[in-house]
């Protein structure tokens, strides 16, 4: 096994297993109880982050013992190969917890150092975002593309915060410049979603400041796949720093919005 395909192959299957142990485990119970938190008070693992995490560690290293595994949740292994795991067992555990039926298992493979194939599964909805590197973006199998929106004041931007009270005043007043100069703002609470809505047309663009890599990478090629600029502001690439991510029509004029508006600093 060593195609992007194959990756690919592995991944939407683990992901589907680790979607109906997540989504099981949420169906049994009116409460969801946090087992431990993170950087904040408010930065949540549930006792299904880790079963979950661990459950794909199990199926990836079984089918390929040598690779390497980047977990949100702390599993992470050094590998023999070229290839990475970057693995987000539950993107939007705040909505897991308290129900809100908007998060996902994220797996992303990365082949020396370039994400070469993603899954996106959300367990509720069902729905599937997939990618391999210059092989297109499908939901449940039928290609996807971004909205083609090329108009500020038209545009439905997604974004998100993070779980420091510091960063957040300051993603508040980027938000206070932002809202007033497009159509509207969505905050739904999962970073792979949002990119996987701007990868089929559900939302226009989509920024954040501080995603981890399991947050960001299968996401991003779904969004790149699907015809999205993903990027850093001011050049950079994307990462922990800042992610922007748009159709070519209104990328510049979003990051022309953002960058007076130093939305990469606390
Ligand atoms: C979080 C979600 C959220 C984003 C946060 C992420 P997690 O991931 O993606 O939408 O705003 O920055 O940390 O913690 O639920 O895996």
């Amino acid at each position: 096994m060593s195609g992007d395909g194959d990756l690919l192959e592995l991944a939407e299957r683990t992901a589907r297993e680790a979607g109906t142990l997540v989504r099981d485990r949420r169906d049994a119970v009116d409460r969801m109880a946090v087992s431990k938190t993170k950087s904040t008070p408010t930065d949540v693992v549930t006792e299904s982050d880790t079963a979950a995490e661990e459950l794909i560690r199990n199926r990836l290293l079984t089918a390929r013992p040598g690779d390497g595994i980047l977990g949100e949740e702390g599993g992470s292994i050094a590998g023999r190969s070229d290839v990475e795991w970057l693995v987000d067992p539950i993107d939007g555990t705040v909505n897991y917890l308290y129900g809100i039926p908007q998060y996902a298992i994220s797996i992303a493979a990365r082949v020396a150092g370039e994400t070469a194939a993603g899954v996106v599964h959300n367990p509720v909805s069902g729905e599937t975002w997939t990618a391999t590197r210059g092989g297109g973006a499908y939901l449940d199998g039928a290609a996807v593309s971004e909205s083609g929106c090329n108009q500020l004041d038209q545009a439905l931007v997604a974004t998100g915060f993070g779980y420091d009270s510091v960063r957040r005043a300051h993603q508040a007043e980027v938000l206070r410049a932002v809202l007033p100069e497009i159509r509207d703002v969505r905050r739904a609470g999962a970073a792979s979603l949002d990119l996987c809505a701007v990868a089929m047309g559900r939302v226009d663009g989509y920024y954040e400041r501080g995603l981890g890599p399991w947050d960001l990478a299968a996401g991003a090629l779904i969004a790149t796949e699907a015809g999205a600029i993903v990027s850093g502001i001011r050049g950079n690439p994307p990462g922990t720093d800042f992610v922007l991510a748009a159709g070519p029509g209104l990328f510049t004029k979003l990051h022309g919005l953002l960058e007076p508006l130093d939305p990469d600093r606390d």
